[in-house]
């Protein structure tokens, strides 16, 4: 038999009672779909959100020039439209194929003590990127920022204490994913901040007037200059030296979920009155809660995410008991009418995590014509999750505080293209 819909807390995705008709929001802080008029949260209309935003689709003829340049077969991500928007990405490909130098920036809000599967996406991308497909001209080094400071600005109940905790346990998941000491650098805010770093933060504070951030932000976003200025070369003397003619002249490219688009939009205004280069981004969507397309996944609500500390049996509960279903509520309605691969979200785990792209396809026709059920369903998607989540925790068991400290120490780093060539 196939599970009935599941109950969700409103709190899931707002502290204020979900609103009929309410809009979908999408920001760094709120990520919930439109309410119908009859009260069901839909999915995220990720279509809208690029025309509300402002950033271009990824399309196919994309996808055939990223081929091209990196020489690589877009990932199941690009290939199926997780990774589904960009700003300027194709100026970061001309200047990879003239052999100019770029680099990556991603990063993390360590919230809570472990991270879901959900805040790995951008991670396993960005690991993708610098690993692998960006190495055949030169390779690109590589910056992750822990928003500590931002942790304990936006929660009435966090610590600073408790935020640094975070902190120290989210940097060995993210080592966990699997990025190269030599070529990347880790740092959190309350760490590192200061040198040109924080000048930098200053200088985007100044152009930036709180008009300007409640525009964007709906209130204060003074953080956004912190977030911001880690987007710019200039910041990291030690990475890209101390000439500001060069390095205001190397960009990012920021992978990340569309709910930071924000912060950039802003970075990338005042880029412009700076004289630093614009700041390009590509964009994930996000992978659902538990309960269903309309939400994303929670660190602060156990049994809306898959975290990656989950043990099998937990991960085989949590689909079973709370992955909303596409299904139909009895096995002979199922046969007859099939399920909503749509609204399914072990399916939706599956096109995130399974690799490949025929059997996806089986499963698809299968569900959807009503010869598979859910429970079958189910097994698969906890298979595959489980495998996920057991190399992470292997990889993650073997992180030491030694390996944490070379991410964070602020040494040069080894790549190819870098202005100021150490001897590697
Ligand atoms: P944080 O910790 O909320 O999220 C970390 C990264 O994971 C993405 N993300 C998701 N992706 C897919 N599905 C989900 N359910 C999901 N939930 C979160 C986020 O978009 C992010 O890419 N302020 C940031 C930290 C940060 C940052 C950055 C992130 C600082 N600089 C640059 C990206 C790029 C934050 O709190 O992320
Ligand atoms: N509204 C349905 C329920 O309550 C399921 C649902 C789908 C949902 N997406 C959601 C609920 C997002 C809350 C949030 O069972």
């Amino acid at each position: 038999m196939a599970d009935s819909a599941p109950t969700v807390p409103a709190a899931l995705t707002t502290d204020a009672p979900l609103a009929i008709h309410s809009k979908q929001t999408v920001d760094p802080w709120n990520v919930s779909g439109e309410t119908g008029a009859d009260g069901v949260v839909k999915a995220i209309n990720y279509h809208t959100l690029i025309e509300e935003f402002g950033t271009k689709k990824i399309l196919e003829e994309d996808l055939v020039r990223f081929e091209k340049v990196t020489g690589h077969r877009p990932h199941r991500f690009m290939r199926r439209g997780i990774v589904f928007s960009h700003r300027d990405l194709n100026y970061i490909l001309d200047r990879y194929e003239r052999g100019e130098p770029f680099f990556l920036y991603t990063g993390r809000g360590p919230s809570s003590d472990s991270m879901h599967i959900g805040h790995t996406v951008p991670f396993e991308f960005t690991k993708l990127m610098s690993h692998r497909w960006l190495q055949d001209v030169f390779d690109v080094p590589l910056i992750i920022m822990l928003t500590d400071d931002e942790k304990y600005l936006f929660s009435e109940s966090r610590e600073i204490e408790d935020v640094q905790k975070y902190t120290a346990a989210n940097v060995k998941d993210i080592i966990a994913i699997g990025f190269d000491p030599k070529k990347t650098f880790i740092f959190s805010d309350y760490e590192f901040m200061g040198g040109e770093f924080y000048k930098n933060v200053t200088r985007i504070q100044k152009k930036t007037t709180l008009n300007v951030a409640k525009a964007i932000f709906g209130f204060d976003g003074d953080f956004g200059a912190i977030q911001g200025a880690t987007a710019f070369a200039s910041s990291f003397p030690h990475i890209f030296g101390s000439d500001k003619s060069i390095s205001s002249k190397i960009p990012s490219l920021i992978p990340c979920a569309i709910d930071q688009d924000p912060y950039f939009r802003m970075t990338r205004d005042v880029a412009h009155r700076l004289h630093f280069a614009k700041p390009a981004l590509i964009h994930a969507r996000f992978l659902d809660a538990l309960q269903g397309p309309g939400s994303k996944m929670s660190a602060s609500i156990d049994t809306s995410a898959i975290f990656m500390y989950d043990e099998p049996n937990k991960i085989r509960t949590k689909i079973n008991k709370y992955a909303f279903s596409g299904g139909q509520v009895t096995e002979e309605e199922q046969r007859a009418k099939g399920g909503d691969t749509d609204k399914d979200v072990s399916y939706q785990y599956l096109t995130f995590f399974l690799e490949d792209d025929e059997e996806l396809e089986r499963i698809r026709v299968a569900y959807t014509t009503g010869k598979m059920l859910t429970g079958e369903l189910k097994a698969k998607c906890i298979a595959e999750l489980q495998v996920y989540v057991k190399g992470f925790q292997e990889r993650r068991a073997a992180v030491t505080d030694e390996l944490v400290e070379d991410f964070f120490s602020q040494k040069k780093l080894v790549f190819r293209g870098n202005p100021h060539p150490i001897a590697a």
